[in-house]
């Protein structure tokens, strides 16, 4: 089982995006998948076609103490969901001792997966802690469209001090460019800009800037579902086999 935080502290990164789809590509590769939604603004419960606002049960209640992970479960055509909703936000005020490690307590026996991927909010607070005391890989979206490496270094500097302190296991699988565009010299500039920091790090694999990609939300489908010949299902299939290689 492989169990991967999808995390950058920089919002509108392409997170949520890259959460659902990467899910839906290895399920199409025939793995069994399940999608922690572990944001309040809940876009990927949304983005797979539930209102987060008639989410009753969500993660919160689950890290919460309140009810066992399958309660809440989705079984969405054989992917499953952990949905999140607004609650998720309060997490940081409930009186309870050692909160980074509520995740991986309520979900020790949740072991049915090949795959288990969490959309993580565009902070480094206490969700994005109980991902990472709870995952072994991070994968991190790179928007490829601006100079980003104050972010990024924040970002990683968080992973080593996880790594100290919370999680020895917790690495950073990859880099994955996002809202590629061929035609802007900046994009390729920070792929070198990257290259040379973080030699290894950033996947071959380019996600390119599509409008199919943005539309599939507001549909509640994964680009495979929504348009299966776009590039964007095509440039998240390909990141989908470098994701599997890089075991
Ligand atoms: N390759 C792409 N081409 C065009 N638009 C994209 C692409 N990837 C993501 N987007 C759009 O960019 C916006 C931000 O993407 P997304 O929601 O995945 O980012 P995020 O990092 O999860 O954001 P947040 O930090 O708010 O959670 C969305 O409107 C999404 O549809
Ligand atoms: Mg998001």
């Amino acid at each position: 089982m492989r169990i991967i935080a999808i995390s950058n502290n920089k919002g509108g990164v392409g997170k949520t995006t890259s959460t659902v789809n990467i899910a839906a590509a290895l399920q199409i590769k025939g793995q069994k998948v399940c999608v922690i939604d572990l944001d309040h603004q809940a876009q990927a419960t949304y983005h797979l076609g539930y209102n987060p606002k008639q989410i009753k049960k969500s993660i919160f209640h689950v890290l919460k103490g309140e009810l066992p992970y399958d309660e809440i479960l989705i079984d969405r055509n054989d992917m499953h969901l952990l949905p999140a909703s607004q609650e998720l936000k309060d997490v940081e005020f409930l009186p309870i001792p050692a909160k980074e490690f509520l995740l991986r307590d309520a979900l020790e026996e949740m072991n049915l997966y090949d795959f288990i991927l969490i959309d993580c909010p565009p902070s480094l607070g206490i969700l994005t802690m109980n991902a990472m005391a709870y995952s072994m890989e991070i994968l991190v979206p790179l928007q490829v469209q601006f100079l980003p490496f104050h972010g990024m270094y924040n970002l990683f500097e968080a992973v080593q001090v996880v790594k100290r302190r919370l999680n020895k296991k917790i690495d950073v699988t990859g880099i994955i460019g996002t809202m590629y565009n061929a035609k802007r010299a900046i994009n390729r500039e920070v792929i070198e800009e990257t290259e040379n920091r973080l030699p290894g790090k950033l996947f071959e694999t380019m996600i390119r800037e599509n409008v199919a990609l943005q539309e599939a939300p507001s549909w509640g489908k994964t680009i495979f579902e929504y348009k299966p010949g776009s590039i964007g299902a095509e440039d998240y299939m390909k990141l989908t086999e470098e994701i599997l290689e890089r075991d």
